[in-house]
């Protein structure tokens, strides 16, 4: 992976469509003024922002935060990814630790999930916190779907608590993770990134990119973040 890839993961935020559009918009503008882009930038909204923001001919790239397995039918409430495909998403976030505990996401429904996706040409984002949890979440994947997949390595006690994970221990897990799977796949790092910590992750821990939630929501920190890829 040449460039690294900036995500950022919104969550259940803003609240309102006004507001996504805002963010975006500014994002946006900071982005085109930065000559030497070194990065690609994600931004996955809530799902009811998308086809509004896609409109926006960006060079932000969009990508879901979850999607279900199945293509369609009744199924209340799910989106699928051809869903999303059609909606211009490049990527999607999937396993994230918030839907392993609010949602009961197991890795077996993970790895529905992400076989799904995959089959409709999605690149999927896997959130994984233990190197145990990779090798049933990736399960039966061949070596072709391998390509499309990109690892974040989110420790739970890191995320929107403002407690990074130190960068020894990011470059460990990195480091580790690659020798167990025994493939060089993009591992980003994700758990209160800033401008201040964003370098020392990809530069010192040497990760591929950012999987970034709060600061992703301030156009000017996100911004710096960006930068920080440069
Ligand atoms: P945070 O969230 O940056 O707010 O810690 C990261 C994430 O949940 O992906």
């Amino acid at each position: 992976m040449s460039k690294s890839l900036i995500i950022a993961n919104w969550k259940m935020n803003p609240q309102t469509l006004a507001e996504a559009n805002r963010i975006f918009s500014s994002i946006e503008k900071g982005l085109r003024k930065i000559k030497n882009k070194k990065a690609e930038v994600v931004i996955c909204p809530p799902f009811q922002y998308l086809s509004v923001i896609n409109n926006q001919l960006s060079i932000i790239k969009l990508g879901g935060q979850n999607c279900f397995w199945e293509e369609k039918g009744a199924f209340t409430g799910e989106v699928s990814p051809g869903m999303l495909k059609d909606l211009g998403c490049k990527y999607v976030i999937v396993g994230h630790s918030e839907r392993r505990k609010y949602f009961q996401e197991t890795d077996e429904l993970v790895n529905k999930k992400i076989k799904a996706a995959l089959e409709n040409n999605l690149n999927v984002i896997l959130c994984v916190d233990k190197v145990s949890q990779i090798k049933k979440d990736i399960k039966g994947l061949s070596k072709k779907q391998f390509k499309n997949l990109v690892l974040a390595y989110e420790p739970v006690f890191a995320i929107g608590t403002g407690r990074p994970c130190s960068i020894e221990k990011a470059r460990k897990m990195s480091a580790l993770i690659r020798k167990t799977l025994k493939t060089n796949i993009p591992i980003l790092y994700g758990g209160s990134v800033n401008s201040k910590n964003a370098r020392g992750y990809l530069k010192e821990a040497g990760m591929n990119g950012l999987l970034v939630g709060g600061a992703s929501l301030d156009p000017q920190e996100f911004i710096k973040i960006i930068k920080a890829a440069a």
